[in-house]
């Protein structure tokens, strides 16, 4: 018989539904938020209501367009965290819900372990799917971590960020450039147009495979109010070189220690995942970086980048065939490691 999941992401700004058959992607529906907008980031308060307008319609349409009734579903898997109480509020009560009245059971998914599975979701049968060991570079808003996956339940963090994470390290940089939120994806378009060598920014220096972003961000601010000091159109003038020394200075710092770790785990396959794998340079320098190392490389595909339902019902999918269900007491936890 088949195994059907329903995944519901609700954990911060976009309301998410997806259905997974045996492993392959039905439908993946992501409902944004415009209404963060005007403020320059997510006001939570306002998230936990849009997710409460979004979620029956997400999840109704994603149903619809896998072409499958409420009966066929096998469980609910839903992100129990990390992240906004309020937002994963709204999926957990409402998975919970879903199910008493299936009678079905509910799967708990960290949201994490979501973006590390999300390269198992396929699309068609013969998408190809890494092999355990793999090595997963997880960098978004909120995380910039080294991973080793062993399997899709035993997961060590070799390291990670002891301070900014990578996508903030764009945010805050572009922020003081006048861009809007978030800016990763600006400091990635302007970057195509810059020259990358003009200026030099501070890397870390630390030991081990963490991160550090914050030295990178003091550097760049102090570059722009020397300059601005003597010329107030700076900025303006220099966008596209900023933005392209500055995406450069991330990638350096990112592929420094991911080649440590490929050294150190000797593993022959590396992953990326998370919001900042959206970004074309570090796309194309993990791919260069693996190519001229003779090792796999899965770059997920943009859609997948961010959050979405379609990873969480695959790590459900992986927990279903363990029997690994949760109980309806179970309450979503904003911070959790893997
Ligand atoms: O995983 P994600 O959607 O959620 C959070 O962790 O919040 O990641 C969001 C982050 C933001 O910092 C955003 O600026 C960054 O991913 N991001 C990018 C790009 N697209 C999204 N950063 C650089 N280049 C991009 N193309």
């Amino acid at each position: 018989m088949s195994t059907i999941i329903l995944g519901i992401e609700s954990s911060c700004d976009d309301t998410g539904a997806a259905v997974i058959k045996d492993g392959l992607l039905l439908s993946n529906v992501l409902a944004g938020q415009k209404v963060h907008e005007e403020y320059g980031g997510v006001v939570p308060e306002l998230a936990s209501r849009a997710h409460q307008q979004n979620i029956v319609p997400v999840v109704d349409t994603a149903i619809r367009r896998a072409g499958i009734s409420k009966s066929d579903i096998s469980a609910i898997a839903f992100t129990r965290g990390p992240g906004l109480l309020g937002s994963l509020l709204v999926g957990t009560s409402f998975a919970k819900g879903m199910s008493l009245g299936l009678r079905i059971p509910i799967i708990d998914v960290n949201h994490l372990h979501g973006h590390v599975l999300s390269h198992f979701v396929k699309e068609t049968e013969n998408d190809e799917v890494p092999q355990f060991p793999f090595l997963c570079l997880l960098i978004s808003g909120g995380n910039s971590q080294l991973i080793l996956v062993k399997s899709p339940f035993d997961m060590e963090i070799l390291g990670q960020t002891i301070d900014d994470a990578a996508g903030e390290a764009f945010d805050k940089c572009a922020k003081v450039m006048g861009l809007p939120y978030p800016g990763g994806p600006h400091i990635d378009r302007l970057a195509a147009e810059g020259d990358s060598s003009r200026f030099k920014f501070a890397k870390p220096r630390i030991d081990g495979l963490d991160y550090s972003f914050s030295g990178l961000k003091t550097s760049f601010l102090y570059t722009l109010r020397d300059n601005v000091m003597t010329n107030p159109d700076f900025v303006k003038e220099n966008m596209a070189d900023l933005a392209a020394s500055l995406q450069r200075t991330i990638i350096e710092i990112l592929i420094e220690k991911l080649d440590k770790a490929v050294k150190q785990t000797g593993v022959k396959t590396v992953a990326i995942g998370g919001g900042v794998s959206a970004n074309s340079g570090v796309r194309n320098a993990v791919a260069e970086y693996c190519d001229h190392h003779g090792l796999k490389a899965f770059i997920p595909k943009r859609m997948f980048t961010t959050d979405n339902a379609a990873m969480v019902a695959i790590a459900g999918y992986f927990k279903y065939q363990k029997q690994d269900f949760c109980h309806y007491d179970a309450a979503p936890y904003a911070r959790v490691t893997l």
